[in-house]
């Protein structure tokens, strides 16, 4: 009935979430609220676990893609999990460190790490840091030098697949800022200048091809190119890499228009491509690392609006207006994503007519849901929008000084805040 497996309705006709009834957590917690369901998040990373231990004899690491869902709960969380997790930023590393995330199991990436960015991760014993690009492999190797280290990397590698996504979420092909392009040999010259280096020591090849994507074709297709990619690395170089990353970008359910694959499923064909590839060409089989973002948060994730006005504009459109909107969620606004959402308090009503949930900012583009079937909607009832556990949050903004909501996270039964309502207070503090 609904998108999430962990949605369902109560005798009282309310939306439940895990255990819990979602118009009591917007009455304790207050409105716009961000609801994380615990269980379902630990369920995700360990169906991701078990596929890798399953399909790949446990020769993998699933890391979570912190940029989904960047806090100090979700790193332990993952943690406590046994996932590595992905940064792009020394914002999300620092979260990560002050969360007392191991930083072995730390990779961070980005196409314009600063020096500072790349002083902290070497500081701190990063892991693995994914090189961009020929200028961040120089000062990341006189950096680790100063340090008296030699720093594992991965390159961003990009492979040349077309992934059927938007435009803003593809990354795999050779027009696009990230990372460095098999077709012209920009790959081959940077592992060539990396091997001569000191300081570095090439671990592995990292490639993303794109994000909410459906088809398994294109992952299989980069998972073949690249280790092909590491079969010509050692004829050539001499150079055997350990480790393939192979990013994130599975697609989840917004709407029932949305027909994701099983993501064991994607593990299982990845693996045997993988597998076959190294084969015929001669190489160990790699480590894998994949990095999932979206499909380990968005189905957990619902956020509560509370209703304000309803205008209908005859002939034209009716439009509901709830307490939040891009502030909080500006996927609408940036990609024109789609939703699904419920009428909280009356969860179980039909759908009568089309409405447009729109949010509090001065923007028109400001729109949760564009012409969605909903059930007769009033002024103060609660409104779930669902699966919006990955990119929001992290995304979200304070444009017209809209103080971001809190984050309450529910496990069985139980409700606690993990990120804290922001105050008028907290958007004034760093004004001089
Ligand atoms: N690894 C790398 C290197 C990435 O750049 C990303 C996402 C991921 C993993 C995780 O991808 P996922 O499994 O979450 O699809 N803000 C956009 C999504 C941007 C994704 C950026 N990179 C949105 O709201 O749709």
């Amino acid at each position: 009935m609904f998108v999430s497996e962990n949605l369902s309705v109560n005798e009282k006709n309310h939306l439940v979430i895990g255990k819990n009834d979602t118009v009591e957590l917007a009455r304790e917690y207050g409105t716009p609220l961000y609801v994380l369901d615990e269980d379902l998040i630990r369920k995700n990373c360990r169906l991701y676990k078990d596929a890798m231990d399953k399909y790949y004899g446990g020769n993998g690491l699933i890391l979570f893609a912190n940029k989904a869902f960047c806090s100090k709960y979700t790193c332990r969380l993952v943690n406590e999990e046994d996932l590595g997790i992905d940064v792009v930023s020394g914002g999300e590393l620092y979260t990560a460190i002050k969360a007392d995330f191991p930083m072995d199991k730390v990779y961070f990436h980005g196409n314009n790490k600063t020096v500072d960015e790349l002083k902290l991760a070497v500081s701190h014993g990063v892991g693995h840091i994914i090189v961009d690009n020929i200028y961040e492999l120089e000062s990341l190797n006189e950096i680790a030098k100063d340090a008296g280290i030699v720093q594992n990397i991965m390159f961003r590698i990009k492979p040349g697949v077309d992934a059927h996504t938007h435009s803003f979420i593809q990354t795999g092909q050779i027009d696009s800022k990230f990372g460095v392009a098999l077709e012209n040999g920009e790959a081959y010259e940077i592992i060539e200048a990396a091997g001569k280096m000191s300081n570095v020591k090439v671990d592995g090849v990292h490639c993303h091809i794109g994000s909410q994507i459906f088809d398994i074709a294109p992952f299989e297709k980069a998972a073949e190119v690249m280790v092909n990619f590491m079969g010509d690395i050692k004829d050539k170089l001499g150079i055997e890499i350990d480790k393939l990353n192979l990013g994130g970008g599975y697609g989840i359910m917004y709407t029932e228009k949305d027909d994701p694959v099983p993501y064991d499923e994607y593990i299982k064909k990845v693996s045997e491509v993988v597998k076959n590839t190294a084969q015929s060409r001669g190489i160990k089989i790699p480590m894998i690392l994949m990095e999932p973002g979206r499909s380990i948060v968005a189905p957990a994730g619902i956020t509560l609006y509370t209703v304000g006005g309803v205008k209908d504009i005859k002939g034209i459109r009716k439009y509901v207006s709830v307490d939040g909107g891009m502030g909080d969620n500006p996927r609408y606004i940036m990609y024109e994503s789609e939703y699904s959402a419920v009428v909280a308090n009356n969860a179980g009503a039909s759908a009568v007519e089309k409405v447009t949930i729109a949010g509090k900012c001065c923007e028109s583009g400001d729109i949760l849901l564009k012409d969605a079937l909903m059930p007769e909607i009033k002024v103060g009832d609660t409104l779930a929008v669902l699966a919006t556990g990955a990119y929001n949050y992290s995304m979200a903004s304070n444009y017209n000084r809209i103080p971001r909501p809190a984050v309450v996270a529910v496990s069985n039964g139980e409700a606690k805040v993990v990120v804290k309502r922001e105050t008028y207070e907290d958007l004034i503090r760093n004004d001089v």
